[in-house]
Parts: structure tokens; C-alpha cells; sequence
């Protein structure tokens, strides 16, 4: 079976820089909180009326595909991994199709948050590998800036965000020393509600009091939406940080382990580890833990914030157009987040 390879690699980071200072006039934080408890010191917010996570998306697939050396009507299969799509349904996969006006081939959309992309490579991998499909578009894109609490409430959040794409073409290798060796897919749902948006949803959480028993289904369907969710902010997402924390800096070394041994590697053989960009602290720590040297590890969270399932392969990218990767680089993606869930995926460049 063929492995897969990435044979072209696309970003897109809107023209809007938002620095820390800019959040000042919608909630009380400092620049100062936020470049010590994140390393973050500005993010890209997406136009509000003309972009949006699939606009991004596309901008970065087309770079990719065309760094790939085909053309849109080459893709075979969509997969798009994001937490704020255009709509809540259809997925974003469609609207790409929709865009590049693509054959009438099969889009996914993978909801695994952080750890979206490395689970949608994943996905295209297998696909890959069985010689079901041979170009694979693979995008991670998110539009934070259009649904989190601005105010003092939701800042633990909201500094943290921001928008972005990154975009892959998956083709099945030529040689047999390149490409990606294999993946690593992750999840406990014991703690699904620290890190979540709970609604819009079907969870009726809301409705479990004895008042609500007597309502019909007309009355109870009406409530899928209410003030009250959106007076208790229950519309943004919510994260316990400091738990999340803690859960990410014991997963990510254990996932990047479990690739690098599963392919008889050490960390001294990596050229490059590519962590989801969710806190520079996370990060250096993770770093430390596996005694990574400075130029093993990329980061550019400090620019663009944590865009969640665009981070890996916005970093990807960034790294390799920096020239940080060569052709036979070992080169790990690993991912956290909500769910909980984790990921890694290693790769021969
Ligand atoms: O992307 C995938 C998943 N997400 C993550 O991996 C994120 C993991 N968690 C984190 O990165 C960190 O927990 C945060 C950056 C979210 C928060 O940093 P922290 O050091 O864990 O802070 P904390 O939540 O423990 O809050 C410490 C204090 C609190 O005040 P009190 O109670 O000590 O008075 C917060 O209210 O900092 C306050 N605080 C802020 N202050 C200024 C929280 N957010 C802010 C803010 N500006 N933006």
C-alpha cells in the first residue's frame, strides 16, 4: 500500500492584525496578562462581512493545489475540519466544492476541534492508502472572531482565538521513503463539557426542570434557542483553561511518543514537531518534557493565536516556506482539545 505524501501546502491569514492592546476597549485584560499566560501578541481577525471559514479555506487550497501541480477539478475527496462553520449545516466541504466548482466528488466535514486537522489528515491518509482516491484536499480553517464573548466574561477565551486557514494535498507517494508513517487518533469524553459550546444543541439540558414538563413538542422546539442562553453567554464557547492545561502537557508528549516509537524513531531523530498552537506555555512545556532543542520546535502562535483547526497546517506551512523543511525531514503534527481529544501524525517530507 502506498503511504501518502503532502504534495502541496497552502495558508491564508487575513490582512487584520488585532493586537493585544486592540481587546482593551471590549473587556479588562492586559497586553501584559496575555503575552505571559499565552505568548500571544496579536491575531488575525477575518473581514466581517466578506470572509468566512470556508472563504479562507478555499484561498488556502487554492496555494495548495497549485503548489501540488494539479488543479481543482483533480481533487477526488474533500475533507474540511472546523468548529465554526459558515452554517450549522450544511459543512463547510460542500461550499468549498461549491467554490473551486469541483467534480461532484465526496466532501467530510470532521468536527474534532484542535485536533481536527491531524484527524482529517488522518481520514485522507486511509483513503490514500487503500488507492481509493489519489488527491486528497485536506483543509483546517476557523473564523473565531464571529462567535466568542467580548466582554470581561469570555476573555479567558476570546484573547486566545483567532482566524485562519491551512490547507494540504494528500497524493499517494512515488518513493517508499517519503510520506506519512502513520497517525494516532485519541479521545475521552469523560470531560466533553470543560472545553464546549453548548448550544444551539439537542442536549435539552436546558428543559430538564418540572416547569418544562407540561410543555409540548411545538413549545419545547421553539426553545432551541432562547434569551436565556444567550443572557448566561451559553451561545460562546466555554473552557475550564487551567484543567485543559493541565490534561494538553501530559497528551501531547504521550502522543508524539507513541508516534515516534511506533516507527522506531527518539526524539533526536525529529527535524521538526509541529504542536496545535493552543498556549506557548503548553508548548515550551511539552518541549521541555521531551527535550526538544529550540529549532525542533515551531511556534507562531505569538502572531496569529490559537485558530484552532488551522493552527497545525497554517504552522506546517509557515515552517516549510521558511525553509525549516527539507525533503527525508522527520516531522511530527500533534494536536489537543475539546472533546477531550488528541492526535499525531508523523511524516518523512
Ligand atoms: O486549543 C485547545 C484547547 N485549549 C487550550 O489548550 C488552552 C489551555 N488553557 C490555557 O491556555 C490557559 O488556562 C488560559 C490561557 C486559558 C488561562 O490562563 P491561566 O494561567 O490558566 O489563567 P486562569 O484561567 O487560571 O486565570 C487566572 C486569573 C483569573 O483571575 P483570578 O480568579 O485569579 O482573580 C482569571 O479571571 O486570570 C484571570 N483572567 C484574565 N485576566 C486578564 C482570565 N483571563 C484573563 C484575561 N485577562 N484575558
Amino acid at each position: 500500500m502506498p503511504r501518502s505524501i503532502i504534495a502541496g501546502i497552502g495558508k491564508y491569514l487575513p490582512e487584520r492584525v488585532v493586537t493585544n492592546n486592540d481587546l482593551l476597549k471590549y473587556m479588562d485584560t492586559s497586553d501584559e496578562w496575555i503575552q505571559e499566560r499565552t505568548g500571544i501578541k496579536e491575531r488575525r481577525y477575518a473581514h466581517r462581512t466578506e470572509e468566512t471559514t470556508t472563504t479562507m479555506g478555499v484561498e488556502a487550497a487554492k496555494i495548495a493545489i497549485e503548489r501540488a501541480g494539479i488543479t481543482p477539478q483533480d481533487i477526488d475527496f474533500i475533507v474540511f475540519a472546523t468548529l465554526c462553520p459558515d452554517y450549522y449545516f450544511p459543512g463547510c466541504g460542500v461550499l468549498v466544492q461549491r467554490a473551486l466548482k469541483m467534480k461532484e466528488i465526496g466532501a467530510l466535514d470532521v468536527r474534532n476541534q484542535c485536533s481536527g486537522f491531524v484527524y482529517a489528515l488522518s481520514v485522507a491518509d486511509q483513503f490514500i492508502r487503500t488507492g481509493t482516491y489519489k488527491n486528497i484536499l485536506v483543509i483546517g480553517a476557523e473564523k473565531h472572531s464571529f462567535g466568542i464573548d467580548f466582554s470581561t466574561r469570555g476573555r479567558n477565551v476570546s484573547v486566545i482565538f483567532g482566524d485562519g486557514a491551512g490547507a494540504v494535498v494528500l497524493q499517494p507517494a512515488t518513493d517508499e521513503q517519503s510520506g506519512i508513517l502513520s497517525t494516532h487518533l485519541h479521545s475521552d469524553g469523560e470531560s466533553a463539557e470543560i472545553l464546549a459550546m453548548y448550544n444551539p444543541g439537542t442536549h435539552a439540558n436546558h428543559w430538564k426542570e418540572e416547569k418544562y414538563a407540561a410543555f409540548d413538542d411545538a413549545e419545547i422546539g421553539q426553545m432551541f434557542f432562547s434569551h436565556n442562553m444567550i443572557d448566561q453567554a451559553q451561545i460562546f464557547p466555554y473552557m475550564d483553561g487551567p484543567a485543559v492545561f493541565k490534561k494538553a502537557i501530559v497528551k501531547f508528549p504521550e502522543v508524539i511518543n507513541e508516534a515516534l516509537q511506533k516507527n522506531g524513531y527518539t526524539t533526536k531523530d525529529l527535524r521538526l514537531l509541529i504542536p496545535h498552537q493552543a498556549n506557548l506555555r503548553i508548548s515550551q512545556f511539552v518541549q521541555q518534557k521531551l527535550q526538544l532543542s529550540d529549532e525542533q520546535v515551531y511556534n507562531n502562535i505569538q502572531h496569529y493565536g490559537n485558530t484552532t483547526a488551522a493552527s497545525v497546517p497554517i504552522a506546517l506551512c509557515e515552517a516549510w516556506e521558511k525553509g525549516k523543511i527539507n525533503k527525508g525531514d522527520l516531522v511530527c503534527l500533534a494536536a489537543f482539545g475539546s472533546g477531550f481529544t488528541w492526535a499525531s501524525a508523523l511524516l518523512k517530507w
